[in-house]
């Protein structure tokens, strides 16, 4: 029976990965940075432990989950940050490429500067402008210095069962009429599920490479606000506001690219694989939610 190891098991991906292979006969091994019911305690920045619990247990694929996603935190916490979306990546290349397993690795749309208007290609240079965006980009080179059969997605804008835009949108209307959100940021919302259900496809395939993962279409941060709103029937008011509006009211954010759009270029010119649009993705979360444990 194949077998794979899940790292980050109890983040947003994690869980939806649980979730996709849920039906499937696959011997799953579920860790995370704190062990809980059913998952296994391994931090991925320990080469030690990474070995040790690679060659234990003898995954033919591994499914990188784990990172350091708080992008604000990431400004203040460049060594961790480094440490999580970098140096962990490299440990669980370095382990896959020892046994023979497959890496399945994510990355983030924030690997680009975001100062164009068409989007990004897998082919475009990256060039991130946070600590999170560099650190990550990191952990792509380490895993393609590493890994020998790899696969790295480049997802975007993710939520699913956990913490997310979406959700801090739905709790803020708990207490407010108002809320400001900016608009002059694009991208593409994408849900753990969509992205679950592409991981499990590539994962069967000998397809490797670097892939741009996200829903089809394009937003912003207002406009994804109100269709959350709207799903979710709350008449919360969205007042618009510009990045630099946003910076003066919170100081400590991190620098975000203005357009990360992604171009699936790759899913479509291997095999055609395609990712559901976002809003329809965000139908399907708006129906589960009352399923999820966070
Ligand atoms: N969230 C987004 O908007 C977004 C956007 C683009 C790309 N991505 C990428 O998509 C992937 C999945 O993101 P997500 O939203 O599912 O993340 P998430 O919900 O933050 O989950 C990450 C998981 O990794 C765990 N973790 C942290 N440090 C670890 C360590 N040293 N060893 C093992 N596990 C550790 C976390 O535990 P703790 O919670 O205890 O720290 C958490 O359970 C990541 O690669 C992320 O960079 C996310």
């Amino acid at each position: 029976m194949k077998k794979i190891l899940v790292t980050g098991s109890n983040g947003q991906l994690g869980r939806a990965i649980r979730r996709e292979y849920a039906k499937d006969d696959v011997t799953f091994i579920n860790t995370d940075v704190a062990d809980g019911e059913g998952i296994v305690r391994l931090d991925i920045t320990d080469v030690e432990e990474v070995l040790s619990m690679v060659r234990d247990t003898q995954p033919d694929v591994i499914i990188n989950c784990a990172a350091h996603t708080n992008v604000d935190a990431c400004e203040k916490q460049w060594d961790l940050a480094y440490k999580i979306n970098a140096i962990g990546p490299r440990n669980l290349a370095i382990a896959a490429s020892e046994t023979g397993a497959k890496l399945m690795h994510v990355s983030t749309d924030y690997v680009f500067r975001g100062d164009g208007n068409m989007p990004y290609t897998e082919f475009d240079e990256p060039d991130p402008v946070s600590a999170y965006g560099k650190t990550k980009l990191e952990g792509e080179r380490f895993v393609r210095d590493f890994a020998d059969r790899y696969f790295i997605f480049r997802t975007a804008w993710l939520y699913g069962d956990g913490k997310n835009f979406a959700k801090t949108m739905l709790r803020l209307a708990e207490s407010h009429d108002e809320v400001s959100v900016v608009f002059d940021q694009k991208g593409s919302p994408t849900s753990a599920a969509e992205l679950a259900r592409a991981i499990r496809h590539y994962e069967g395939t000998e397809n490797y490479g670097v892939f741009h993962a996200t829903c089809e279409g394009e937003t912003n941060w207002a406009a994804f606000a109100e269709a959350v709103f709207a799903r979710a029937g709350k008449d919360t008011k969205v007042r618009h506001v510009t990045s630099a509006q946003y910076a003066e009211m919170n100081p400590d954010a991190a620098s975000r690219p203005a357009y990360s759009v992604l171009d699936n270029y790759m899913m479509r010119l291997t095999d055609g694989y395609r990712m559901a649009d976002w809003q329809t993705a965000l139908d399907e979360y708006m129906a589960e939610l009352p399923k999820q444990t966070e």
